[in-house]
């Protein structure tokens, strides 16, 4: 049995890669706050806020802990992709109390996850992670300091591990087969991105900028990043840390 746990598998992105998981064959459990519309033996949903990690992590060790150590699971997965999407403004805009629930989502809660995988998962099996990354983890967007930041956090944040997964590093004399793709998915056709086309200039001095990648017809379907991931996560001999960006001639994968 192949396992994977998604977060984010509400709506987007997230959900198109819990369907593709599906129609490959993986059993998948998904994380976010709103339900999820699918209904299957092999999908389990969790309903938790990301925003609160010491409480997130407890309840999904509880909920699916013994599963991730099962003997009879082959291959196992951890995707981050859910985030706050962080419309904060400009510098003197920021909310601190806001900005601190960014980076619980978009830093905290993944990197608990990926230690719970660690922890939990069995040496011998097989772990792929993915963390969702974007344009904005190496680019400044005015306007996006703390998305900007989060990402750019969550992209070290992946680095940081494979280089403890390397053969000689705490983690990686137990799990030898471990290893992390940061990845772009592109300019995608999901409710982040009529987030980010709604947003006032005031507060969202790009939005000129969203608005034109939808109006040349930019975006691509979830359903598309979705499969690059699965890919990834069904493939083996991976460096320890890769980062793939989503197609056009630019594309970059190391
Ligand atoms: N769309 C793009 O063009 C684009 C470009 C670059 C990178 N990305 C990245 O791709 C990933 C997926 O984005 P998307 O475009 O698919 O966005 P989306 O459709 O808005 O989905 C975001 C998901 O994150 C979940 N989420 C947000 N806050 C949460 C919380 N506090 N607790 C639990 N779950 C939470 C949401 O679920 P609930 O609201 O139900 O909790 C939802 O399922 C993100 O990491 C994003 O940064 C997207």
């Amino acid at each position: 049995m192949r396992l994977a746990l998604v977060t984010g598998t509400s709506s987007g992105i997230g959900d198109a890669l819990a369907h593709e998981l599906l129609r490959r064959g993986w059993s998948v459990i998904g994380v976010s706050r709103r339900p999820s519309a699918i209904r299957t033996d092999r999908y389990t949903h969790l309903r938790v806020d990301l925003q609160d990690p010491a409480a997130m992590i407890g309840r999904i060790e509880t909920s699916i802990g013994a599963r991730l150590s099962d003997p009879g699971v082959g291959r196992l997965a951890l995707v981050n992709n859910a985030a706050h999407i962080a419309l904060l403004g400009p510098a003197p805009q920021i909310d601190p109390a806001e900005l601190l629930k960014v980076y619980a989502v978009n830093i905290a809660a993944p990197v608990s996850l990926m230690g719970l995988f660690l922890r939990r998962g069995r040496p011998q099996c097989p772990l792929r992670i993915v963390n969702l990354s974007s344009g904005a983890a190496t680019r400044p967007l005015p306007g996006m300091a703390a998305y900007c930041t989060s990402k750019a956090a969550l992209r070290m944040a992946g680095m940081v591990l494979a280089a403890e997964l390397e053969d000689d590093g705490p983690a990686g004399r137990q799990h030898a087969d471990a290893t992390i793709l940061s990845y772009e998915p592109g300019i995608v056709d999901t409710e982040m991105q009529a987030a980010a086309r709604s947003a006032p200039a005031n507060v969202m001095p790009m939005v000129k900028m969203f608005k034109q990648f939808a109006a040349e017809g930019r975006l691509v379907p979830p359903a598309t990043p979705a499969a690059e991931i699965a890919d990834y996560l069904e493939g083996d001999r991976h460096p320890k840390f890769s980062e793939w960006r989503h197609g056009g001639p630019q594309a970059r994968r190391t």
